[in-house]
């Protein structure tokens, strides 16, 4: 598939691109004529095969291990774009991580976790980021649609994504004097080894996981199925490029019509 290059010139740091729906992101504005700074933490086998296919493809890409819990390791990611390309126009933050427990066997640890991951993650690599943009800069975060929905277990990981929502529209009066804009992706469930791995957790208590996603997607969604994690990398591409010139503090649900 070709795209219009609506980045071509710019550069852009892509957190938890090594898989999902950050490696299709990345594929997408590399496509599009970004260079893509790719931030993993486990995973340098699937950054090195992402940034080797994207060469090939005669773009510009690096990967650097960036713990999205240790904010100088984001720092240091946004740094060695800087160094490699010369400036900074977006930043797709899209590492995360699932939780699902009952709220009796939510511990602080667990707390902890996700939300240093999911929330303070996020705000630091924000930071980090805001730092080397001018104006015409874009920031898009990860929430999910699970922010604003009721679902067993799942406290820990949507209030993480709640308060995303919340730091998009306060960032958005701070960084829009500079020109720059903050928003976020919604995701509903895309297929991707989160989605694999978590799915089942989605489904109420007394199904027990025995819906396949196909049939519990089939229920949910009006589209009936899962995204494909281009279609989701699509919507962070608008609100990366100019065509959102003037959207910020917002966020966007891309879910096929979850209900
Ligand atoms: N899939 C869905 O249905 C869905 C729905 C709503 C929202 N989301 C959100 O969308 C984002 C991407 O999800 P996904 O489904 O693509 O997840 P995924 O398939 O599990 O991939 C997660 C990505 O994040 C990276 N990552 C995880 N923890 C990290 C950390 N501490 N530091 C740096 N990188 C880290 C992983 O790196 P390694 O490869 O090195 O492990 C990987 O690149 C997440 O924020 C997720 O919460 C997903």
């Amino acid at each position: 598939m070709t795209y219009q290059a609506r980045f071509e010139g710019k550069a852009a740091v892509i957190t938890g691109g090594s898989r999902g729906i950050g490696a299709a992101v990345a594929r997408r504005l590399a496509g599009e004529g970004a260079a893509v700074a790719i931030g993993y933490r486990d995973n340098k086998e699937a950054a090195d095969a992402l940034v080797a296919e994207l060469r090939t493809g005669g773009s510009r890409a690096v990967a650097v291990r960036a713990d999205a819990a240790d904010p100088e390791q984001t720092r240091a990611l946004v740094m060695a774009a800087v160094a490699e390309f010369g400036r900074l126009d977006v930043l797709a933050s899209c590492a995360g991580i699932e939780h699902f427990d009952a709220l009796e066997r939510i511990t602080p640890a667990a707390f902890d976790r996700v939300f240093t991951v999911n929330t303070r993650g996020q705000l630091f690599a924000a930071q980090h980021a805001a730092a080397h943009m001018g104006s015409g800069g874009r920031i898009v975060l990860t929430s999910s649609v699970s922010a604003s929905r009721a679902v067993f277990g799942h406290t820990l990981y949507a209030a993480s994504k709640a308060a995303v929502e919340s730091m998009v529209l306060n960032l958005s009066a701070e960084l829009g004097q500079r020109g720059i804009t903050v928003n976020a992706i919604a995701p509903g469930g895309t297929a991707t080894d989160m989605a694999a791995e978590h799915g089942a957790g989605y489904q109420h208590p007394q199904l027990a996981g025995r819906l396949s996603m196909q049939e519990w997607s089939a229920l949910q969604i009006a589209l009936k199925r899962l995204a494909e994690p281009a279609e989701i990398a699509a919507a962070y591409a608008f609100l990366a490029s100019e065509d959102a010139s003037y959207m910020t503090g917002r966020t966007l649900q891309v879910d096929g019509g979850m209900f």
